[in-house]
């Protein structure tokens, strides 16, 4: 695998402040990741119910009961579905350990309780991005959107890098198209939101595409063991190829003028 590329950010997102603050709190309080107290459901639904049940017991000790926010984790209210979604969807929550910045790993919870958590976090209200319904867009506007706004940090092949700080604009070939789309409308970390003023819907799944794009021919790559190489190896067999035909012809050559 190529290493990520250093970059060097000009202008530092503002959430990365706060982000570090609740990181350092996590670090200092030896009862962060103290279970939350047996919740009490009061909603009627029974999805209700188990967004209730689950944001108490998985969120709540972070998060606050009503979603307030806690020395431990930011405010979610208003904070949207689709931040919601992504962060669940892609394993960041719930945070489990004192890390600089949650990573992505393999969700917690099913698709059915990720919507109940996503329903019950509504709840506490702020409007906030829907999660995006993404459509197939045109992968040349992509490929161009992407190399605007999206290679300075991910990297030109979405192979991801290392930011200031030590924070990570991690590769992107696990995302789903749904993730892609939320998080540039959510800008989770340091990333920055791209609101529709800036990217409209159809720019996004033009993105959409286009990164999808990037993560199959990487798959198609990865299949051919000379590809998983790189193209420094490629090249070199194709030279051991050429200098092979090359003897081969001497040789040739030279016994015809020995006959
Ligand atoms: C151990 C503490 C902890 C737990 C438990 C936890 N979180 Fe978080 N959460 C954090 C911290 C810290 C951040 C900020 C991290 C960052 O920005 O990388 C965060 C960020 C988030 C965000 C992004 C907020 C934004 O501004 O966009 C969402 C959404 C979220 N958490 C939802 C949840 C949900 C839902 C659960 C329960 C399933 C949960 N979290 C459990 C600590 C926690
Ligand atoms: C300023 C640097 C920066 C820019 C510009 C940026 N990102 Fe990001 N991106 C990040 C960081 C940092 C994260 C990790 C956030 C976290 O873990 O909380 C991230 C996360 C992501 C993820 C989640 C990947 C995963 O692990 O599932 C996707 C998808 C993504 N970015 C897509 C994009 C797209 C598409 C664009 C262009 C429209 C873009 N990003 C622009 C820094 C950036």
């Amino acid at each position: 695998m190529r290493r990520p590329r250093a970059v060097t950010l000009p202008t530092p997102h503002p959430r990365r402040a706060l982000a570090v603050g609740s990181v350092l709190a996590l670090a200092a309080g030896p009862v962060a990741l103290a279970p939350a107290p047996t919740p009490t459901p009061t909603a009627t639904t029974p999805a209700a119910d188990r967004g209730t049940q689950l944001y108490l017991e998985q969120c709540a000790s972070c998060h606050g009961p009503q979603g307030q926010g806690s020395q431990r984790g930011p405010s979610l209210i208003g904070v949207g579905p689709a931040s919601v979604d992504f962060q669940l969807s892609t394993g960041r929550m719930p945070l489990s350990q004192e890390v600089p910045q949650a990573t992505r790993r393999a969700p917690v919870f099913s698709a059915d309780d990720i919507s109940a958590l996503v329903g019950h976090v509504a709840s506490f209200g702020g409007g906030g991005p829907q999660i995006p319904r993404v459509a197939p867009g045109d992968v040349v506007s992509g490929r161009a959107l992407f190399a605007a706004n999206c290679a300075p940090c991910h990297g030109a092949g979405g192979s991801g890098a290392v930011l200031t700080n030590g924070w990570i604009a991690p590769p992107l070939y696990e995302s789903t198209a749904t993730q892609v789309a939320e998080a540039v409308r959510v800008g989770p970390g340091l990333m920055p939101a791209f609101p529709s003023q800036v990217l409209t819907d159809r720019q996004v799944n033009d993105l959409t595409s286009y990164v999808q794009r990037l993560r199959s021919e990487r798959l198609d790559r990865g299949g051919n063991p000379i590809g998983r190489l790189g193209p420094l190896a490629e090249g070199l067999v194709g030279w051991v190829v050429v200098l092979a035909l090359l003897v081969g012809a001497v040789r040739w050559l030279g016994r015809r003028a020995g006959e």
